[in-house]
């Protein structure tokens, strides 16, 4: 059985992913961390003060952490110092914070860091680097759609789209909204909408006179996020300390 905590366990990934460890043959919830003590599918939530007696108590073997940048190197620091492997899903990380998170992964524990775990998006990702080295001539637009109380914009999965049009088709620009007079040139037109329940959304598309493609992907439940970080969680387990990205895990092509 592998045993799993889940920081971040009273929000909305943490609630998903807390179901489908219970239900999971292999798996068991060891406990839950938030910032107030409760308790999710049999298992008890503790407190953020009390999250390293609960790894060293329960010797879990992976923490799933979907929570907040700025809890998230913490929480990596204190698994990392317990040998217990990641899975780390919070997006909103600055480079800096990536920084701190691989000092205290590298040689100590193996982690899976990404900002879209749908197995869904990993096959998009990959459709998007295509499509890109093949289009490096087109008009280049990125639009992201999610709920209302996402915090970070663009989203994290909007930013990797990003970074590979950048690899393939070459770095350009970027724009985030137009408005008043703008002129297009070669840059990418960034998008991003915020309302009502919209999972996720993400589209690339790719315009020239007379055509446009379009690449989307769309979630419709966070259930994808959370079953994609499960099939992580279990692939994680026993690997060589680093950081691995969904394209390791499903024996992709780089993403
Ligand atoms: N990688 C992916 O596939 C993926 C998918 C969906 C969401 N996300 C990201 O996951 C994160 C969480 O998303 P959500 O929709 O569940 O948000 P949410 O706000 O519903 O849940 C976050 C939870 O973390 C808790 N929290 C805050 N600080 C904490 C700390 N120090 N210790 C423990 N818990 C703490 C909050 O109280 C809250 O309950 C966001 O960054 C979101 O963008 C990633």
């Amino acid at each position: 059985m592998i045993k799993v905590i889940v920081c971040g366990a009273s929000g909305r990934m943490g609630q998903t992913i807390g179901r489908m460890v219970h239900d999971a043959p292999d798996m068991e919830l060891v406990g839950g961390i938030n910032l107030k003590a409760s308790t999710f599918f049999g298992a008890d939530i503790v407190e953020s003060k009390d999250a390293e007696a609960l790894i060293k108590k329960t010797s879990a073997d992976v923490l799933i952490d979907f929570t907040i940048a700025s809890a998230t190197v913490g929480n990596v620091r204190m698994a990392a110092r317990n040998n217990c492997a990641l899975i780390v899903g919070t997006t909103g990380i600055t480079p800096e914070q990536h920084k701190e998170m691989e000092a205290a992964i590298n040689g100590h524990v193996p982690a899976v860091i990404t900002s879209n775990f749908s197995i869904g998006v990993a096959i998009f990702l990959q459709l998007v680097r295509e499509s890109a080295k093949l289009l490096k001539e087109y008009d280049i637009e990125v639009i992201e759609a999610h709920h209302r109380a996402k915090r970070d914009a663009p989203s994290g999965t909007a930013k990797s789209i990003l970074q590979i049009i950048d690899e393939e088709a070459g770095t350009r620009d970027k724009m985030y909204g137009r408005e008043g007079m703008t002129e297009r040139k070669n840059e990418i037109g960034v998008h991003v909408i915020r309302g009502g329940d919209i999972v996720g959304d993400h589209k690339v598309m790719y315009s020239k006179n007379f055509e446009t493609i379009e690449l989307s992907h769309r979630a419709y439940d966070r259930s994808v996020f959370a079953s994609g970080a499960l099939v992580a969680a279990r692939w994680v387990v026993g690997k060589k300390p680093g950081i691995y990205g969904m394209s390791d895990v499903l024996g992709l092509k780089k993403q």
